[in-house]
């Protein structure tokens, strides 16, 4: 069913897009709107329903009380459409026709849609003859339970009433960096907007959901590392520029450069990229290639920033100017490249690969801080003090056997805030149940953290 659904998006959205170009007679149109049509009646007839409601909460598809994960990022155009018309959501009745459906995308084209308000939105669907399309309310938390009663629990209670997922955003942003890596590898167009969307969509849920992101370092099979590895040094990224206070616009390039800067890894081969034991001189020869094929596949597209080049080209160069791709030793390279360089080989490190498992943060920040001239080091430094000792998303066993997860860093280096989700007992607690501890409050003063935990607790 929820295929379905994300099918009827996505074409309401090439709909969209194809009737911006085409008038809307044009085979192309009339097409995305005959596939909807029959999408619809499909659903009509196994759900035995009268209407499809489509609703959108905080930027995000949801259709029976699920967030729509993929569809949030692709139908962008709809979203924004349902947020011009300040409503919370299409409802798409059995009566639809391909000519109604039509005019609705007639509606979208204006260069100004002239409501103020969902009455007047309402009015305008009138006017246009679209009897069929409702415009639902916006979303409140407490008319309707039945979106809250539906969802699973999103978050630990204290987290208040936001609806992200713990892995929402991680599968939006994997979501996006699979598909452009996909196209990639099929020489077919990269997304780039979608990379830029979902950056933005980052940017509004990383300090709610970083940790979340963070913890996704187990990666269930081999093929899904190299995505992974993207959006988490991206989200490394926006996180440490974020608490260095950095300008809204720099996270936005920040997120949507760390999404790309691997992208040239899909020109290496599988067997090379996959392997699982070392790689040979020869293997590792192709392996440093991907910065240059990332860059020569980005030129190839609109809409990509100098940022991004800079990233992909530059995010294996040493402080000290070694590194691949070779460059003259004049050329300087952009702090947010550096940056990347830091969060990247971070994430390498603290990540289980095909062929090591995973260091602790610790370990790691020893062996970044023992390999002199690689990095900038009061950018180093910086990095190392802003994730702390413990840094988000990782899982620790406190003094009195409780186990939390990091949500931030707190502050002290070495008394992060936790979320616990275990208690003395060793006994799991449910979403609902788990807590906020803060240990640099001085009612914790006998609490410490005695050990990370590096494997999967639960
Ligand atoms: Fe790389
Ligand atoms: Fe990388």
């Amino acid at each position: 069913m929820d295929e379905n659904i994300n099918d009827i998006i996505m074409l309401l959205c090439k709909g969209m897009s194809n009737r911006k170009l085409y008038f809307s007679d044009h085979p192309k149109v009339t097409a995305y709107t005959t596939d909807i049509i029959v999408l619809l009646k499909d659903y009509f007839l196994s759900s035995g329903k009268n209407e499809l409601f489509i609703g959108v909460v905080e930027g995000v598809f949801v259709f029976d009380g699920k967030r729509l994960f993929g569809p949030s990022v692709t139908g962008k155009l709809l979203i924004d459409f349902a947020t011009i018309l300040h409503g919370g959501g299409f409802g798409l009745k059995k009566d639809l026709t391909v000519k109604e459906l039509k005019k609705f995308l007639d509606l979208t084209t204006l260069r100004e849609v002239p409501v103020t308000n969902l009455a007047e939105s309402r009015a305008l669907m009138i006017n246009y003859g679209i009897k069929n399309i409702r415009i639902g309310d916006p979303f409140s938390y407490t008319d309707e339970p039945t979106l809250q009663k539906s969802a699973r629990p999103w978050e630990g209670k204290k987290a208040g009433p936001g609806l992200q997922s713990p892995t929402f955003l991680y599968q939006v942003l994997y979501d996006v960096v699979s598909k452009a890596h996909g196209a990639a590898a099929l020489n077919q167009t990269l997304d780039i907007e979608s990379a830029k969307s979902v950056s933005e969509f980052m940017l509004r849920y990383t300090r709610a959901s970083f940790a979340d992101v963070m913890q996704h370092v187990h990666y269930p099979d081999y093929d899904s590392y190299t995505v992974g590895h993207s959006v988490r040094v991206s989200s490394l990224a926006v996180y440490v520029a974020g608490k260095m206070n950095s300008p809204k616009k720099d996270l936005l390039a920040l997120g949507t450069a760390g999404l790309l800067h691997d992208v040239g890894k899909s020109a290496i081969p599988d067997e090379i990229l996959l392997k699982k034991s070392r790689l040979t001189k020869e293997e590792y020869t192709v392996v440093k290639k991907h910065p240059t094929a990332g860059v020569e596949l980005l030129l190839a597209h609109d809409g990509v920033s100098s940022l991004d080049i800079a990233a992909c080209w530059g995010h294996h160069i040493r402080y000290d100017g070694g590194g691949y791709p070779p460059q003259p030793q004049w050329a300087s390279r952009h702090p947010v490249v550096a940056l990347l360089q830091i969060c990247d080989v971070f994430e390498a490190l603290t990540a289980v690969r095909p062929y090591k498992s995973a260091m602790v943060p610790q370990q790691a920040y020893g062996v970044m801080l023992a390999d002199k001239g690689a990095f900038h080091p009061g950018l180093l430094a910086s990095f190392i003090s802003l994730l702390g000792l413990y840094p988000p998303g990782t899982f620790v066993k406190l003094s009195d056997n409780r186990v939390g997860m990091v949500t931030d860093v707190g502050r002290q280096i070495d008394r992060p805030n936790l979320k616990i989700v275990k208690t003395e007992e060793n006994e799991p607690l449910e979403d609902d149940d788990c807590y906020i501890v803060e240990l640099h409050d001085p009612q914790c003063s006998e609490l410490y953290v005695e050990r990370l935990l590096l494997d999967q607790i639960f």
